[in-house]
């Protein structure tokens, strides 16, 4: 059965979304689906057809989140920065510090620490702006791909 991230990487050559731990456990694969954060690498593919998908590309380079992040000193390896900035990129505009943290819980650094992704986010999300999405072909289960939504770091 394959994964959501295995055919975003592989068939669809979007490699933006990272796989790190692969277990449900970093955020670095982190997508959009139906405008929500789930973590890729638990997802089987066949579930999430009909969905609105949303990967890094879809973002097409002129989200704000992804200037604040380089101003900020939001990134380093950068493994974890796509799943970072779509996380973030959910969130309301002017969202607070609080909601910030619970936002981004399911997505782990290892580089950083948190101090600059959080203010890459603060800054970028005063200036958010939608993305495009993508549909894939209908029947799907919204119940069944609801199971890679993140529930926290470390949980
Ligand atoms: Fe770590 Fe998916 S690769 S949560
Ligand atoms: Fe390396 Fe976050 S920048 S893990």
């Amino acid at each position: 059965m394959k994964r959501l991230l295995d055919v975003l990487r592989e068939e669809c050559g979007l490699t933006g979304t990272k796989e790190g731990c692969g277990e449900g456990e970093c955020g670095a694969c982190t997508v959009l689906l139906d405008d929500e954060p789930v973590n890729s690498c638990l997802i089987p593919f066949a579930q999430v057809r009909g969905a609105r998908l949303k990967t890094i590309e879809g973002l097409k380079g002129t989200h704000p989140l992804l200037e604040t992040f380089v101003t900020e000193g939001g990134a380093q390896c950068g493994i974890c920065t796509p799943g970072m900035i779509l996380a973030a990129s959910a969130l309301p505009k002017n969202a607070t510090l609080e909601e910030i943290r619970e936002g981004l819980a399911g997505n782990l650094c290892r580089c950083t620490g948190y101090e600059g992704i959080y203010r890459a986010i603060q800054k970028g999300t005063t200036r958010q702006r939608p993305g495009q999405s993508s549909v894939l072909s209908p029947q799907s289960s919204v119940k069944q791909r609801r199971t890679g939504v993140r529930t926290g770091r470390g949980k």
